[in-house]
């Protein structure tokens, strides 16, 4: 067998939710299959976007616009943050990705929090990082430590902000006093994937922080609030030197025709984001009071999912679900046994989800 780069022997790959043809194929389901797996957006893309990708089609037969102007442009009104600071990828994805590439030498010490999103990880892993974990504490980010763990070999300290997959945030408070701490050889990467859910002031939205800190990047993505996972369109502000480096790094054409178009009309429709917003509101409403009749702990989120502890190992409860048709995510590459987290969907599946767990414990 032909050897792997070293860096790559030890990564285990990137373990999406099941999907829906998986399972229907695996157990021989025929009836509806519920995926709560992958946070998508429960409630389909925003019609205004299907509009926009179906009059992009007649067009498929040309690259898409390589600097991604329109959505740029869409966007610097909208965050008012200039153009030459913005990014865009293929799924935020791929941004944390370009970020280790331009940056990280083997040996450079990257600082994230354990668990967080897996892919920090495994980014790390391909170019040779070395990894400096710090534990959460009660499902939070140890600011604490994590600012105690920068020395001159840090490269990147990278946080998510709601963390996947405990729903937890830092506030802003904390935010305010943690950024101050950052020295100028640092990139502090904050991954805001879930912002859009979170309506409350003591939330610290990082592209607000960028005018000050140079060395700040914001990850933003279409994928949880403007339903366009399937589109995979990711966008990252910083400052123009940071943005100029990543943009070196990328593949030409990364972001595709009708994802770049659909990503603009979703960004007009408010009307889909506070239908989203509401029904998030509503299904962790139903989540709390549900789990808590069951008897089961959770953590409260600020993200489109929730985290579940059980009392046996989570994969049973995973595979008897499953079997019912409803595929929920385990976590154990996040070093969580007894956990499992669930995507918020409609009242109606909520409740089928609730249903499920009842006959299962
Ligand atoms: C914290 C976090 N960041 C990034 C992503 C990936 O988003 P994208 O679909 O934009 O690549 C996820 C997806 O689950 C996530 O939870």
């Amino acid at each position: 067998m032909i050897e792997l780069r070293n860096f790559v022997k030890n990564i285990k790959p990137y373990k999406p939710g099941k999907a829906i043809e998986d399972i229907a194929r695996e157990q021989g389901l025929t009836g509806e299959i519920l995926k709560l797996a992958s946070n998508e957006n429960p409630l389909g893309p925003p019609p205004t976007a299907v509009a926009a990708l179906k009059k992009s089609l007649n067009k498929l037969n040309i690259y898409p616009d390589d600097n991604c102007f329109h959505l740029k442009h869409r966007l610097s009104t909208k965050y008012k943050i200039p153009i030459n600071q913005i990014i865009i990828g293929n799924g935020s994805v791929e941004l944390i990705e370009l970020i280790f590439k331009a940056y990280v030498n083997p040996g450079d010490e990257v600082i994230m929090s354990e668990p967080s999103f897996i892919m920090y990880k495994i980014a790390c892993q391909i170019f040779g990082g070395k990894m400096v974990s710090i534990p959460l504490v009660d499902f939070k980010h140890n600011i604490e430590k994590i600012t105690q763990a920068i020395n001159t070999k840090t490269k990147i300290i990278i946080i998510d902000n709601p963390i996947n997959p405990t729903g937890t945030i830092i506030t802003k408070e904390q935010f305010d006093q943690f950024i101050k701490k950052i020295p100028d050889h640092v990139i502090l990467v904050i991954d805001e994937a879930y912002n859009e859910y979170i309506e409350d002031e003591f939330y610290p939205k990082a592209p607000n922080y960028l005018l000050k800190h140079s060395n700040l990047i914001a990850l933003h993505t279409f994928s949880k609030i403007y339903g366009l996972a399937g589109l995979r369109i990711g966008y990252g502000f910083s400052s123009p030197d940071i943005i100029t480096a990543l943009m070196k790094v990328r593949l030409p054409f990364n972001v595709n025709r009708a994802g770049q178009a659909a990503a603009s009309a979703a960004l007009d429709d408010k009307d889909f984001v506070k239908k989203s917003i509401a029904n998030n509101e509503e299904g962790k409403k139903f989540f709390y009071k549900e789990l808590k009749k069951l008897g089961l702990e959770y953590v409260p989120t600020y993200g489109n999912f929730i985290m579940v502890e059980f009392s046996k190992e989570a994969m049973e409860i995973f595979n008897l679900a499953q079997k019912r048709g409803v595929i929920l995510r385990t976590i154990y590459e996040y070093g969580l046994s007894h956990h499992l987290r669930i995507t918020i969907g409609t009242p109606q599946q909520n409740e089928r989800v609730i249903r499920v767990l009842k006959e299962i414990i």
